[in-house]
């Protein structure tokens, strides 16, 4: 199914014109489709259909309590970074014994949090960490289960700052070390040895980079099977890119295909951490245009949305398609889509031909993973509202902040 799509020259998420959301809930807004992030979780599971599986949403790409709720409906666990996603995700309905607790700075509270909640896995991604769970569990009268990051050295061919997986990042452990790090693990009383994981990157668009890491990690497997160590699963992390404008990723079959033949016969737990490939696709940002303003060189249209809303562009200078909500029928000109805060840096989009009036309004495409979870209060901006589409039916899934909630926690020093 299409989830965007023009219908009556006018771009539809599922079956509800986005100018009836801009009317009803204003811009700018995030609208989401539920069909769209049905099918990807459905898709990206029918892959692993009668393979011991678990597909755990990685909470950073968007914590919306409503998708979150919706995946947990599907049956998805959760890959949560800090307490406040374990704490999100335990709002939502998600099931504790299938959250996976990845990052690299776990705090000692952090710790405790999910050690009540009782999750599926830690995963360790230093040995200092792996004393501290130790410590922590030991405190409670708990065992932590556990597997290591391991750092595969593998490149994963993706923007320098989504790459996770090479000697020179701050994420897991050496892969030369892992064995010696997991028989330390294996002799503390409050830690039990379950997994091995291992993520690489984000938006990765070829195979190859995965399978690559996935061969290393079950080298290791068998490494540590040859020295006792039993592991019951593999966290593959997650990854797949998703197509903003011209990109070819793996296919969700292709790439289940490929790894389940790397498995062979073994009936090891596979787990996944997805974010992008289950939410990009399933979300735009609905801007309108404030002004249209011509200088000697260029043309900008100024929108109601900014870096502050959607970071991705200024951060990582990625890609967003963008399209009219209502296209017109005059001819296209080339357009710098830029937002209202005070940098150079905030622009949307460089290069787009478009057929502008002042008004009008634009959808921001792919703009469903990293972009609400990433928006900030930059320039004093109260972060958008989100929109959930269900067929013809719209849910307001969180309300536009208001100004003085921005200031509410903040206060004047006193008169002397
Ligand atoms: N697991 C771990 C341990 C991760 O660090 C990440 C993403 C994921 C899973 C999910 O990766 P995905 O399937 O979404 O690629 N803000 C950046 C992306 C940062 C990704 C950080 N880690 C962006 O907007 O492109």
């Amino acid at each position: 199914m299409n989830t965007f799509t023009l219908k009556n020259n006018t771009l539809h998420a599922e079956n509800v014109a986005l100018n009836n959301i801009a009317s009803e809930f204003g811009t700018p807004c995030y609208v989401y489709s539920k069909s769209a992030l049905t099918q990807a979780f459905g898709r990206f599971s029918a892959g692993f259909k009668g393979s011991n599986h678990l597909v755990c949403f990685a909470v950073k790409s968007n914590p919306s309590l409503a998708i979150l709720n919706l995946f947990a409906k599907l049956g998805a666990g959760f890959d949560i970074v800090s307490g406040g996603e374990l704490a999100r995700v335990l709002a939502a309905g998600g099931d504790p014994k299938k959250i996976v607790f990845s990052g690299v700075g776990k705090t000692e509270a952090e710790m405790q949090a999910a050690l009540n909640a009782g999750i599926f896995c830690f995963n360790v991604e230093s040995v200092s960490e792996l004393l501290r769970l130790n410590d922590v569990a030991n405190v409670m009268g708990k065992v932590a289960p556990v597997s290591l990051r391991v750092n595969p050295n593998v490149d994963a061919k993706t923007h320098p700052y989504i790459s996770t997986g090479l000697k020179n990042n701050k994420f897991g452990v050496a892969y030369e070390d892992a064995l010696d790090i997991y028989l330390q693990a294996a002799a503390m009383p409050n830690i039990a040895v379950h997994g091995v994981d291992c993520h690489i990157g984000s938006q990765i668009t070829e195979l190859s980079p995965f399978l690559d890491a996935f061969d290393r990690v079950l080298a290791l497997v068998d490494a540590l099977e040859q020295n006792g160590i039993h592991i019951q699963h593999i966290d593959a992390g997650g990854g797949i890119g998703i197509c903003y404008n011209d990109e070819t990723p793996p296919a969700f079959d292709a790439y289940a295909t490929a790894m389940l033949a790397k498995l062979g016969e073994s009936n090891i737990k596979l787990v996944f951490e997805p974010g992008r490939a289950l939410v990009g696709n399933a979300g735009i940002l609905l801007t309108k245009v404030e002004y249209l303003k011509q200088t000697e060189s260029k043309n900008f249209a100024i929108v109601d949305a900014a870096m502050n809303d959607l970071m991705r562009p200024a951060l990582y200078d990625a890609y967003h398609a963008i399209q009219a909500v209502q296209p017109r029928n005059a001819d296209a000109v080339n357009y710098e889509i830029v937002g209202p805060v005070c940098e150079s840096g905030d622009f949307l989009g460089h290069d787009r031909m478009l057929a502008l009036q002042e008004g009008d309004l634009l959808a921001i495409m792919s703009a469903g993973a990293y972009g609400m979870s990433m928006a900030s209060n930059y320039n004093t901006r109260p972060r958008a509202a989100e929109v959930m589409v269900d067929g013809d039916q719209t849910h307001l899934i969180r309300e536009r902040e208001k100004i003085a909630d921005l200031f509410a926690l903040e206060k004047i020093l006193p008169a002397v």
